[in-house]
């Protein structure tokens, strides 16, 4: 059963994109800083939804095969953890691709799909419902790094967070803590979490990660210029732009950046921008981690460590946590 979205659905999909002031606010102050530099969430319209699918199936992007393989091996292990018939809500769900494996393992499963994408979550949730006709689905349209009101009573299940595909490293881990105890609050006390983090490997590897010979990334990076030229007016000359993935040993983070070929103008939303030859635009982070600093991590938002799943390589960690109880501590 497909419930209705919690949003109003009655825009004309056909029109053009209305401008979205919080992108134009964002893509505008980014591009007027110093180091300039714009919110990762804005590479995911519809076409950079389906470049990001396709990253996940390129062979040197291991980390979507790994924990793919992680989720088979112990999916049973969590549904006989927390319940087979637990709420798990997904936090940016995407395509629910790796979600079909856990919802396999827990039939009578509630499904709380949260997306930022309208268009792409309709398509995820039309296609779960065909696999799993008994699934309850209710898809929420928005932002998870806001705090969201989820449609479930919470009381009366067993609540499982689900955050795969190494989305915390993303985030600064500041604001990975941040999310985590927001999540931990949406969820409610008692509740699990089970999050698949990225760890540190060799940076030629993680870089290649990152910059695929067949170029789907930087098709992935690119669309953002283009996303803003066809929705903010911006005259961004988009081949004069090349894809750059960097190691930042000190930060442990892969970097992505739109690099300047040469000294470029343009405007977006009627404000000039400049820009000299090999500057960059930052457009991504990708924090990896170590074992302890993920439990760490976890720690400092209320999450305690049950279990810590690795492949044999020890390239990616699928965590099940549960949230601490709030209670007097020495
Ligand atoms: N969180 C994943 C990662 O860091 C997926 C991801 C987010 C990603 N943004 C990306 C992958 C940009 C490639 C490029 O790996």
């Amino acid at each position: 059963m497909l419930f209705t979205p919690t949003r109003d659905d009655t825009i004309d999909r056909a029109a053009p994109a209305p401008v979205d002031p919080a992108f134009r606010a964002d893509v505008l102050r980014g591009l007027g800083q110093p180091h300039k530099a714009i919110p990762a969430r804005w590479f995911y319209d519809m076409r950079g939804s389906q470049l990001f699918e396709a990253i996940t199936q390129v062979p040197e992007y291991y980390p979507t095969r790994t924990e793919t393989a992680l989720l088979h091996a112990h999916a049973s292990e969590v549904a006989k953890r927390i319940g087979t018939d637990a709420t798990v809500v997904e936090f940016g769900s995407g395509s629910s691709i790796k979600t079909r494996i856990l919802l396999k393992a827990m039939p009578r499963a509630t499904y709380v799909p949260i997306d930022i994408c309208g268009e792409f979550l309709d398509e995820a949730c039309e296609g779960l419902a065909a696999l799993f006709p008994q699934l309850k689905i209710v898809p929420v349209e928005a932002n998870f790094m806001n705090p969201v009101n989820l449609p479930v009573k919470r009381d009366e299940q067993a609540m499982l967070g689900f955050f795969p595909g190494s989305t915390i490293g993303n985030m600064t881990a500041a604001a990975a803590v941040d999310l985590l105890r927001s999540m931990r609050g949406t969820l409610g006390a008692g509740s699990h979490l089970l999050i698949g983090i990225d760890r540190v490997k060799d940076p030629a590897r993680l870089v290649a990660a990152y910059d695929d010979a067949q170029g789907v990334t930087a098709l992935f990076n690119l669309n953002l210029l283009q996303r803003i030229n066809r929705e903010l007016g911006g005259t961004i000359p988009v081949s004069e732009f090349r894809h750059v993935a960097r190691w930042n040993e000190s930060a442990s983070r892969i970097e992505m950046h739109l690099e300047a070929r040469r000294a470029i103008r343009f405007e977006v939303a009627g404000e000039a921008f400049h820009m000299e030859g090999g500057e960059t635009i930052h457009t991504e982070n990708c924090h990896k981690y170590r074992p302890g600093e993920m439990r760490l991590l976890l720690a400092a938002a209320g999450w305690s460590e049950l279990e810590h799943w690795t492949d044999p390589q020890g390239d990616f960690s699928l965590v099940l946590a549960k949230a601490e109880d709030d209670r007097q501590t020495p």
